[in-house]
């Protein structure tokens, strides 16, 4: 049986990510198959009343469509507790509000998330509280493993939530299925067959008033070190013998374990770039450096794409190109993986489309296979043809799996310590080298591919 969650206590309850990501989700995950009754505590620094809140609950459950009935009435329970949270006093009386075991849900800037964990343990944690974490985690590597510390004093690991909503995205966990419940794709699996993978992550969006976080951060953190290196970590562990969290997640951290910037070169091994002024999907975007809040002087990245090498048995030689970009008009996000060619094409056949390419696409969900066949016409001609399938979308959105995670304390899909640590450790000469300006940052417009010079 699973002994869920009696109370669900958000702190930074008044913030963009309550209200955006994290309440939708509840709402989406309350209303579905897998929702429960609970107790839902909202706790800002600002004033606000029981009624304010819950109305804007309600507004964020209602935004993804009509709210359900358990929904509703988690709304209408729910109260808003104002509260300095990096005061003890403050948190013993947030802690005795809930009901059954607690999960303290972090949605605070980086700052008041450490000074919050300081103060929590002078509190002292009800038995089986658990606790979720939002990214950023850490600055930097030894940063990372201080929190990791200080969050080993308050509770147990196995009650840790670092949250990663990449892993809670449906086409994520297709890999899962796609390589383990299939015994054509595990056999090929390795540097012997495939030639190389890309884990491309573009977006339409530029920096959408967000220069408070990302511009101390850029593409390399926010996306390669957060996200993309997890997937890569799921595109590229040994098989787990169980999908539970100690063996998925420790295959997982045994194959991070084992990467390292390309040719260990963290100079050639990454390229970065910004964007410059330009119009996508209708919209003029000024500028990253023009943008409020931006400081030009920090050289931040938009764009950023690194190359690593896992060096293990199964990988030796493979190049894994992780890259994400903000304001790049066409949007792909993917996983790309191509195979070597054959070793002898008998002679007679015409054209080469090029090796065999499967890709798993994250948005919108779907999986492709390209393979060569006989043309049409001539049938010694060689032609592509794609087998794809797109899929439904779950039944919950990356927020409402990671959010059941939580709930039900089940930390499969969050990461674990030493993998947070492990991305750390991967980007951190990349990021020195760029820190020092040994990689030149180079400039592309909003709305356009990437920089000229890269294609
Ligand atoms: C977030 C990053 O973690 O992921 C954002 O901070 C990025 O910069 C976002 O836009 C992308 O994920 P999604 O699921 O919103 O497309």
């Amino acid at each position: 049986m699973v002994d869920h969650i009696g109370t669900l206590v958000i702190l930074g309850a008044g913030g963009d990510l309550t209200k955006r990501l994290l309440l939708p989700g509840l709402g989406q995950l309350l209303g579905s198959s897998r929702g429960y009754d609970l107790r839902l505590i909202g706790v800002g620094f600002d004033p606000m009343t029981d009624s304010e809140w819950r109305a804007r609950v309600i507004d964020s459950f209602t935004a993804g469509g009509v709210a359900s009935t358990r929904a509703t009435t988690v709304a209408k329970n729910s109260v808003y507790l104002q509260a300095d949270v990096t005061r003890p006093a403050d948190l013993t009386r947030i802690l005795a509000a809930a009901v059954g075991r607690p999960a303290l849900y972090f949605a605070l800037p980086p700052q008041v998330t450490i000074a919050t964990i300081a103060a929590l343990e002078k509190v002292g944690m009800p038995k089986g509280t658990v606790l979720g974490l939002e990214k950023p985690f850490g600055t930097d590597l030894r940063s990372a493993q201080a929190l990791n510390r200080q969050l080993a004093k308050l509770v147990p690991e196995k009650h840790i939530h670092r949250v990663d909503h990449f892993l809670g995205k449906s086409t994520v966990l297709n890999l899962l299925g796609l390589r383990f419940a299939n015994r054509i794709f595990e056999q090929v699996w390795s540097a012997e067959h495939i030639e190389r993978v890309d884990i491309v992550f573009d977006e339409t969006l530029g920096l959408e008033g967000r220069a408070g976080y990302y511009d101390k951060a850029g593409a390399l953190v926010d996306m390669i070190q957060s996200h993309l290196l997890l997937v890569m970590a799921l595109a590229a562990m040994e098989p787990p013998s169980s999908l539970d969290a100690d063996d998925l997640r420790g295959s997982m951290a045994q194959v991070l374990r084992a990467t390292h910037a390309w040719k260990r070169n963290a100079v050639s091994a990454g390229r970065r770039a910004r964007y410059g002024a330009g119009t996508i999907e209708g919209r003029k975007l000024p500028a990253y450096v023009k943008e409020a809040g931006v400081h030009p002087e920090l050289d931040t990245e938009t764009l950023a794409e690194v190359t690593v090498g896992i060096e293990n048995w199964r990988w030796a030689g493979v190049p894994f190109r992780l890259r994400s970009g903000k304001a790049i008009a066409d949007k792909r996000q993917q996983i790309v993986v191509t195979f070597k060619d054959v070793p002898h094409r008998p002679y007679g056949f015409t054209g080469n489309p090029g090796p065999a390419r499967l890709i798993i696409s994250l948005t919108p969900d779907s999986i492709e296979l390209d393979l060569n066949i006989n043309g049409e016409g001539d049938p010694f001609s060689l032609d592509r043809v794609s087998l794809d399938v797109e899929f439904a979308e779950g039944e919950l959105g990356p927020y409402g799996e990671v959010l059941h995670g939580i709930l039900s304390d089940d930390t499969t899909l969050s990461v674990r310590a030493d993998a947070v640590e492990e991305c750390w450790r991967i980007v951190a000469p990349i990021l020195s080298a760029w820190r020092k300006n040994s990689v030149p940052i180079d400039s592309y417009r909003a709305g356009s591919a990437g920089p000229t010079a890269w294609r």
